[in-house]
């Protein structure tokens, strides 16, 4: 078990960090404490990358499964082909085009970074993420930061530095609170140890963004195949789950909606459906509109994942957004969190 600590909480600028308290998280940083920090997509929890008993502690203070291998995050493009053992010509023209930016790089890693960060993989995701905060500390601790999302193993990731605390408190040492997220969804995480680029997680980088820089990549012949599964771990069924049972219905189908609604007492409404009347009485239902643009929509799914399990409602209804691709990502996170059981 592991010892709970006191988290110190500083309010930072998200676009002009003081730089004192950037010093003060990476000096805690540097001698192998755990600081969550900002980046455009979710919350992060951060330790030192070169440090194997500062990420034993992430893998602790998560509930992380050991065979789950966790991101690291530099400073540039500079910094991760130094952990990387070769650089592809398609991971420069990736890293030109979205870095800083929310897609992940998967390479083989260089023997500096401890296998506990690759789960025992020979292979390092790396990303520069797209933050004032996080670029800063990347910059003035001068070391590769390890980090998940901030919050207990398959539950929804943080998007506030309220969610980091509601999930991990007195498991950290510092949290910089620089308001919520934009992107509010992960990154992308791509393959290229294969010989066909292959995408591991959709992420808030598009498919069609992608291609347009490297061509066509494989994105699985299923978005649930079970070979995506084993290469990155991470993408257990359940994931990214409320504590609230989450069903996802074909906006068309409002018998559908009706019966489940009725079928508890309290529930929740992630709302896209435009003309329907109220299904059952406002005081048996939360209803959260959700924008229609699949980059707002990103934005708010995990704050109203977590405004839900607030209300303690008993099932989330989701109306299923468009099929089209740029929903990709949305549409897996729905279905993870929706997936029952284990
Ligand atoms: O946006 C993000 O990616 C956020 C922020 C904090 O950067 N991080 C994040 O980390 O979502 P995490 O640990 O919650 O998800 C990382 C995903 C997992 O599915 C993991 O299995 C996969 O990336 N991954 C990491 N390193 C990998 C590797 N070497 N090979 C295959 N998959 C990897
Ligand atoms: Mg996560």
């Amino acid at each position: 078990m592991f010892n709970p600590r006191d988290t110190i909480v500083r309010h930072i600028d998200p676009q002009a960090p003081d730089l004192a308290v950037i010093a003060e998280a990476a000096d805690l940083l540097r001698r192998g404490k755990l600081v969550a920090f900002p980046t455009e997509t979710v919350y992060g929890l951060g330790a030192s990358a070169l440090d194997e008993s500062a990420v034993r502690s992430i893998f602790a203070a998560k509930g992380r499964p050991p065979n789950n291998p966790i991101i690291v995050h530099v400073a540039d493009a500079l910094a991760a082909q130094l952990l990387a053992l070769n650089w592809p010509e398609q991971a420069a023209k990736l890293a030109e085009r979205f870095w800083p930016g929310s897609l992940t790089l998967v390479l083989p890693k260089q023997p500096m970074v401890p296998d506990i960060v690759s789960a025992g993989s020979p292979t390092v995701g790396l990303r520069v993420p797209a933050h004032p905060v996080a670029l800063a500390l990347l910059q003035v601790a001068d070391i590769p930061i390890a980090a998940p999302s901030a919050n207990r193993s398959s539950q929804v990731s943080p998007t506030t530095a309220d969610h980091v605390l509601r999930g991990l408190s007195g498991c950290l040492d510092m949290l910089l609170d620089a308001g919520p997220t934009s992107g509010g969804l992960e990154s992308t995480v791509l393959d290229l140890t294969v010989d066909a680029p292959r995408l591991l997680r959709p992420g808030l980088v598009t498919v069609a963004e992608i291609e347009e820089v490297i061509g066509p990549i494989d994105v699985g012949v299923e978005p649930r195949g079970r070979a995506n599964q084993l290469k990155s771990p991470g993408m257990l069924e359940r994931h990214y789950a409320p504590r609230a049972r989450l069903i996802c219905i074909a906006p068309e189908d409002d018998v559908a909606l009706r019966q489940a609604l009725e079928s508890v007492h309290q529930a929740g409404w992630l709302k896209l459906r435009t003309n329907s009347s109220l299904p059952v009485e406002s005081n048996r239902l939360k209803i959260i509109s959700m924008p229609s643009e699949v980059s707002q929509y990103s934005a708010r799914l995990y704050a109203a994942l977590h405004e839900l399990d607030d209300a303690d409602v008993e099932l989330i209804v989701a109306d299923l957004p468009p099929q089209s691709r740029d929903w990709l990502a949305v549409h897996d996170r729905l279905r993870r969190a929706s997936h029952a059981g284990s």
